[in-house]
């Protein structure tokens, strides 16, 4: 009867831990995949960065927020970065912080060459 009963109680335990066990930790992507669209693998340290996509990657079109890099898929919290004005890379086209442009980007080009951002 003891037995018995013991083996009763432990089912449900075992069955739950089997649910919850494979969620945490999450394995480091072999294959620079990541995320929930793609892998659900995080992002190694030298690539830490999860896109949208899917990939790991350390550029901007990986780590901008505005370009939809998964906090939680990349290698650190604080991996993905909210765009910094006037330094960040355009990703959509638009620059600067008036008309089209809301997130302060730059245009591409250089110290150089950086006269392509229109006042919309
Ligand atoms: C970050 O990357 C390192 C080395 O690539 C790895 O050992 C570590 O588990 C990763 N961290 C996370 C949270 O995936
Ligand atoms: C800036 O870009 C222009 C055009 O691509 C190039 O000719 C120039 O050498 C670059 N200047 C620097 C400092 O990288």
């Amino acid at each position: 009867m003891l037995p018995q009963l013991a083996t009763l109680l432990l089912l449900p335990l075992g069955a739950l831990a089997a649910a919850v066990v494979p969620l945490t930790p999450r394995a480091v992507s072999p294959d620079m995949t990541c995320g929930s669209a793609n892998s659900r693998y995080t992002c190694p340290s030298e690539a830490k960065c999860c896109s949208k996509y899917g990939y790991c990657g350390t550029t901007e079109d990986f780590c901008l927020t505005t370009a939809g890099c998964q906090t939680a898929y990349s290698n650190t919290t604080s991996a993905c970065q909210p765009p910094k004005s006037g330094v960040s890379l355009s990703i959509d086209g638009t620059c600067g912080s008036t008309g089209a442009g809301k997130n302060g980007y730059r245009c591409p080009g250089n110290a150089t060459v950086t006269s392509c951002c229109s006042a919309s």
